[in-house]
């Protein structure tokens, strides 16, 4: 199947354009880091590549899916399977444990106990918070409850994990553990990862570094 995702086009959001003309491809086992100051369309750019926002023109391609031309009630199914999203603060179910808010994840991809609960098992292991997994999110320290977020992405094994500001709110060494994440998800697994981020403490984590600038791509 053919993996890699592209995003051309442009994107609005309330008429406003925050994306204009934007040509990207992003290959399987490459994490791309896209910096750029606050409001040039970093969260716009994620929104469309992952179904969440639909181009005003141009189009959207992740493992040969036209996404732009999905119905909206196929568009959580396409998620479900291709995208894992990570935000800045690590947004989990707090009245659920961490291995339990991965599980939702994969009920919604249709896998059950106790498949789902030995594979939650096995990718809190894969990303260093085994310890977490019966834990209230609200009793892990920021950068536990970024990892757990990270592999929740993965959890579906999808094409594509977008990731906005993943460091952002966490000090050097839980950001660099996060980071180690992602790349090691990316190189292992054949993911395509882009990551958003104003953190400089993250660019030797990049395989490709882009910039945006008021909604265009630069290299
Ligand atoms: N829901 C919305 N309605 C209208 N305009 C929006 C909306 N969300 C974002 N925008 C506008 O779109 C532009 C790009 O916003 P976006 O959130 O993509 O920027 P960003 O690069 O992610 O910024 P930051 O680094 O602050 O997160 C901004 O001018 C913003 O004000
Ligand atoms: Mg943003």
């Amino acid at each position: 199947m053919d993996r890699v995702t592209k995003v051309y086009g442009s994107g609005a959001r309330e008429g406003q354009a925050a994306v204009r003309e934007v040509s990207l491809r992003v290959d399987p086992g490459e994490l791309l880091l896209v910096e750029g100051p606050s409001g040039s369309g970093k969260t716009t750019l994620l929104a469309l590549a992952g179904g969440l926002l639909a181009p005003t023109s141009g189009h959207v391609r992740v493992a040969g899916i036209a996404v732009e031309r999905l119905a909206p009630r196929d568009r959580p199914a396409f998620r479900c399977r291709h995208v894992g999203f990570v935000f800045q603060r690590g947004l989990l179910v707090e009245a659920l444990s961490a291995e339990e808010n991965l599980e939702v994840a994969l009920h919604a991809a249709g896998l059950f106990r106790p498949e789902s609960a030995r594979r939650a098992r096995a990718l809190l292991e894969r990303f260093g918070v085994a310890h977490c997994a019966r834990r209230a999110p609200k009793s892990l320290s920021g950068g536990e409850r970024q990892r757990v977020a990270v592999a929740r992405a993965f959890a579906n094994e999808p094409t594509l994990v977008l990731a906005d500001e993943p460091t952002g709110s966490l000090d050097g060494a839980a950001g660099r553990s996060v980071m180690q994440a992602l790349a090691e998800a990316a190189h292992e697994n054949g993911r395509a990862v882009v990551v958003v981020s104003h953190d400089p403490r993250i660019r030797s984590f990049a395989d490709r570094i882009l910039e945006m600038v008021d909604g265009c791509l630069h290299a």
